[in-house]
């Protein structure tokens, strides 16, 4: 099996950014993690960028079995990274890492979420 794990804007700023939401690690301390512990049962290729049209370059190119997706704020505003997903058919799944549930309204809305295989959030 081959996933790809992307990662959206401000993203790359992990272990910097609000820790009280995101905590202490970097994206390649996360990074590191993944790839322990589930490169015995998948091929995972990462990927982060900050421009949205990275974001859905990569998703049109990928040749991979599902996608694990933290689109960061654009999972509130993009109906391009929504429609690249569609576009795809490749079955994934939505991640945050702080809960979004009980943060502001405006992240409780997601252009992902009804054609995500799942969502999990915190
Ligand atoms: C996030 C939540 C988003 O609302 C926010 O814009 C992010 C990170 C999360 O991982 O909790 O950048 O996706």
């Amino acid at each position: 099996m081959k996933l790809l794990i992307l990662n959206g804007p401000n993203l790359n700023m992990l272990g910097k950014r609000e820790k009280n939401h995101y905590g202490n690690f970097s994206l390649s301390e996360l990074e590191e993690n993944i790839q322990k512990r589930f490169s015995s049962r998948a091929e995972l290729i990462f990927f982060q960028s900050n421009a949205e049209h990275e974001l859905i370059e990569k998703i049109q190119q990928a040749k991979v079995d599902g996608i694990v997706i933290n689109a960061g704020a654009f999972t509130h505003t993009s109906i391009a990274i929504r429609d690249a997903l569609l576009s795809t058919r490749i079955p994934f799944v939505e991640v945050h890492i702080s809960n979004v549930y009980k943060r502001e309204n405006f992240r409780q809305k997601s252009f992902l979420s009804d054609i995500a295989l799942g969502v999990i959030s915190g």
